[in-house]
């Protein structure tokens, strides 16, 4: 098949491009700038966000599959969740505009696994409903564009829609890469565990986030999928462990109100509330399963 990847450079984008041409598709490219090469049988030029451009792009690549890996989220900054959001609201909508002009069957696409309300669990399925009235504006924004990416890919008519859920990423160039924000910070001994440390992270290597798309796009099966390793753990768990794993001291355990002052309030809620992510759906429907735990890759980059 062809198939279009957008987000080619990405991590999720990079890992992905030599395991579709592996299977044989034609695989072609979009990238916002040309210089940069991407292991790919084409390379198309457009900004997700500019509607005119990626109309150009898709008409160029006649794609029958179009994977959408688009996030600014490598940057870990304020500006960087808004582009993002805008990347799965208005970004989403270019590229459907642009593949039913195109001809494209299907849509592959990114999305998170943790942007459920805090009810019920320790681990849920794809029908919980969404944190979209979290007390915090900027996590609030960000499930609501999640919700609306959901909403474009699902409501199109004529293409069938996946969305992938992806747990919390690591792998080399994450955040939790030793060298990466979050790791160098639990590595210098610098990231306290709150004492009610009992939110459940479902955390996913690069590369399985990668293969997860690849059974996506050989599918017949569609819909809402979470995609993430067999190993869902509480921060009591999983944030001690990963500062024994980097030879970091223990977490210094903080009160409530100080663990929030200390972590801000996304990263408190991962460690205190946040639920884990069930990923039946995907492994009997999809056939797809995760091949490593972060037990066994968090800390080795
Ligand atoms: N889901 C999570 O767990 C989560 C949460 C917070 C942070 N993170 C971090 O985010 C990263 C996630 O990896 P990823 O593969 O999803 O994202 P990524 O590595 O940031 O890749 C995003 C892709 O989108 C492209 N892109 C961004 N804006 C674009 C635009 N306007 N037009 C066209 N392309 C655009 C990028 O192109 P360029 O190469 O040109 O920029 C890149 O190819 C990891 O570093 C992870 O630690 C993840």
């Amino acid at each position: 098949m062809r198939v279009l990847v957008a987000g080619a450079t990405g991590l999720v984008g990079s890992a992905l491009l030599p395991l579709l041409r592996a299977r044989g598709h034609h695989v072609t490219a979009m990238v916002r700038d040309g210089s940069r090469t991407a292991e790919a049988d084409e390379v198309v030029v457009a900004d997700a966000l500019d509607p005119v451009a990626v109309r150009l792009a898709l008409r160029a690549a006649r794609a029958d599959v179009v994977v959408h890996q688009l996030t600014a989220l490598r940057q870990m900054s304020a500006d960087a969740m808004e582009t993002t959001a805008r990347l799965r609201t208005e970004g989403t909508a270019n590229l459907i505009t642009a593949a039913r002009e195109a001809g494209t069957r299907k849509l592959v696409v990114q999305s998170i696994a943790f942007a459920t309300a805090p009810l019920g669990g320790p681990v849920l399925d794809e029908d919980a409903p969404l944190h979209l009235d979290a007390p915090d504006p900027s996590w609030a924004r960000t499930v609501q564009a999640v919700a609306e990416l959901e909403r474009l890919v699902l409501g199109t008519p004529d293409i069938a829609g996946t969305i992938l859920r992806y747990g919390t990423l690591f792998g080399a160039r994450t955040q939790y890469d030793p060298e990466g924000p979050f790791g160098a910070r639990v590595g210098r001994g610098r990231m306290p565990l709150p004492e009610d440390a009992v939110g459940v992270t479902s955390f996913l290597h690069v590369d399985d986030a990668a293969t997860a798309a690849l059974s996506a796009v050989d599918s017949e099966v569609t819909g809402v999928f979470n995609i993430a390793d067999d190993d869902p753990a509480e921060g009591a768990a999983w944030l001690p462990e990963y500062a024994r794993m980097l030879g970091a001291p223990e977490p210094r355990v903080l009160d409530a109100e100080m663990a929030q002052r200390v972590l801000g309030w996304f990263t408190n809620h991962q460690l205190t509330a946040m639920r884990g992510a069930s990923t039946d759906r995907a492994r009997e429907r999809l056939g797809w399963k995760p091949s490593v735990s972060w037990r066994r890759g968090l800390a080795s980059g």
